[in-house]
């Protein structure tokens, strides 16, 4: 059989991290106790994907739509958030270069400055292209929810709001936890990526359900509109 390394090379993965909640429920534990399970599968992942030559990886950490939870659940995640990018990290040593997706302008701005910090310090590192999407919101739903007028999306709003510009699309969405949308995430760079929806949540998420769902991705057949 095949080695990851070998099919998963200059791949571009994007990642719905869903299911924590439910993770939590199962076992009788406090939701929250889900998202730091999810947060440790999160950076085990990062390390796999970057071991077998994944391009770039684009991970939905925090939607817009996640304020809307209890104020003490939100406040946790972002605790969370706040931990992974103070210590669990060794960025150097990883060799990624590290994107933030997202308005970050909502976060605190202690967190503002250590992500700028670590985009800054990882800049030109040469390895695989880490994304986190943190608040997060696709320009296409500013655009339907009337906060952006169509008329109004120059170069310069596509830019800004294109987190990932000059990053290749994902060549497919990953979402575990059995749930079949995208719930905002990459509206724009989705337009061909194929999906994968797998039936494990996220914090039950393994290094080998990563190379199940390449192997998925690795026989479906991309026509891009042609024949
Ligand atoms: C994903 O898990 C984490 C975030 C959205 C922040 P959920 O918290 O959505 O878990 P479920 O979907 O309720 O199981
Ligand atoms: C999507 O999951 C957002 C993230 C994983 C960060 P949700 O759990 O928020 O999505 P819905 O509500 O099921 O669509
Ligand atoms: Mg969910």
């Amino acid at each position: 059989m095949a080695q990851p390394e070998q099919f998963a090379q200059g791949l571009s993965i994007g990642i719905i991290m869903d299911g924590n909640g439910r993770w939590a429920k199962k076992r009788g534990l406090p939701r929250t106790a889900g998202h730091k399970k999810g947060a440790e599968v999160f950076q085990d992942i990062t390390r796999y994907c970057n071991e077998i030559g994944v391009e770039s990886v684009y991970f939905y950490a925090f939607s817009t739509e996640n304020w809307s939870r209890p104020v003490e659940e939100v406040g946790a995640i972002m605790r969370l958030f706040g931990e992974y990018l103070i210590k669990a990290f060794d960025y150097e040593k990883e060799n990624n270069r590290v994107v933030f997706l997202g308005d970050r302008t909502a976060l605190e701005p202690r967190y503002q400055k250590l992500m700028d910090e670590i985009e800054q310090k990882t800049a030109h590192n040469t390895g695989m292209t880490l994304n986190v999407a943190v608040n997060y919101r696709a320009l296409a739903e500013k655009v339907a929810k009337g906060e952006l007028r169509p008329e109004d999306i120059d170069e310069a709003a596509m830019c800004s709001e294109m987190y990932t510009h000059g990053q290749k699309d994902p060549d497919f969405i990953l979402r575990p936890s059995g749930e079949k949308r995208l719930s905002n995430f990459m509206l724009w760079q989705a337009a061909y990526s194929e999906l994968v929806e797998m039936d494990v949540l996220w914090p039950d998420f393994t290094r080998h359900d990563l190379d199940l769902a390449i192997e998925e991705f690795n026989r479906r057949t991309r026509r891009f509109g042609g024949i």
